[in-house]
């Protein structure tokens, strides 16, 4: 949310922004309160969740990204709303922020891009205070007799770390220092469309659909051979890739 001029939040976007509230609401829920929070959106990219935990459940948001540019854009969608969120550079693995000084951490599609969740877990629960909230969605592996050329295949086409299986994120998140663990699978909404839509736009390649696509794609500086292959090396990891929400509170 917030990376494309066209975004749609009813169409391409409904998902990504379902996720940010329930993420908001499983927060809000285990501090017992929202307005006035402070919460920091780790990999926050240009700023659609952080903006949304804002304006919806009233946080005192920072958004943090270890891109630049990301954060700049960040700064730009936000300015066009009433609440503000502010937003800085700064990577999962050294947060820019002091220990123990925040109700709660978010990260919202980004951890599938830190290859190491104990490092990641360790730094959420070194800044959020005792007692404070820590909620993070990521990519899991749900099938443990999967290929692993074929999640090596889709990691690296998406250059993310492999995806690792949901106990080893709770294994993880448990030895940093949260308790009261949940874990529930988002895969319906999210990687489950996204395996039909592949299947879709596999087969409409070289048909007069694909073309269309080609056309609209091209409009937007994309090149269709590029998204096909990335898809294409996409797809066969796809039926043994879930997609998960953890939360838990900092001990
Ligand atoms: C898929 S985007 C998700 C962005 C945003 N949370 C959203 O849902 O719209 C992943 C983001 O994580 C950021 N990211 C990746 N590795 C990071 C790291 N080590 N530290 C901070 N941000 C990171 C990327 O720059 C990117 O903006």
């Amino acid at each position: 949310m917030g990376y494309s001029p066209w975004y749609l939040p009813t169409v391409v976007g409904d998902s990504q922004l379902r996720l940010a509230r329930s993420l908001g609401r499983a927060v809000t829920r285990r501090l017992g309160y929202s307005a006035g929070a402070t919460l920091l959106d780790v990999g926050c990219g240009r700023g659609g969740p952080t903006v949304e935990l804002v304006e919806r459940f009233g946080f005192d948001a920072v958004g943090v990204d270890l891109v630049p540019h990301n954060v700049r854009t960040a700064r730009g969608n936000a300015e066009q709303t009433d609440r503000t969120a502010d937003f800085c550079v700064g990577d999962a693995l050294s947060l820019p922020v002091t220990t123990d000084s925040v109700d709660a951490c978010v990260v919202v599609d980004a951890a599938q891009y830190v290859s190491d969740t104990a490092a990641l877990f360790s730094e959420l629960t070194r800044v959020t205070r005792p007692g404070g909230v820590v909620a993070v969605s990521d990519l899991v592996r749900t099938d443990p007799d999967a290929s692993e050329a074929a999640l090596a295949t889709f990691a690296d086409a998406w250059d993310m770390a492999v995806p690792q299986p949901t106990a080893a994120l709770r294994a993880d998140a448990r030895r940093a220092g949260l308790v009261d663990i949940e874990t529930r699978s988002i895969t319906a909404g999210s990687v489950a469309r996204f395996r039909r839509w592949a299947d879709l736009f596999l087969a409409a390649v070289g048909t007069p659909l694909g073309h269309v696509a080609e056309r609209a794609l091209s409009r937007e500086g994309i090149d269709l051979d590029a998204v096909v292959e990335q898809v294409a090396a996409t797809r066969p990891a796809l039926d043994a890739v879930g997609h998960a929400v953890l939360v838990g509170r900092v001990r």
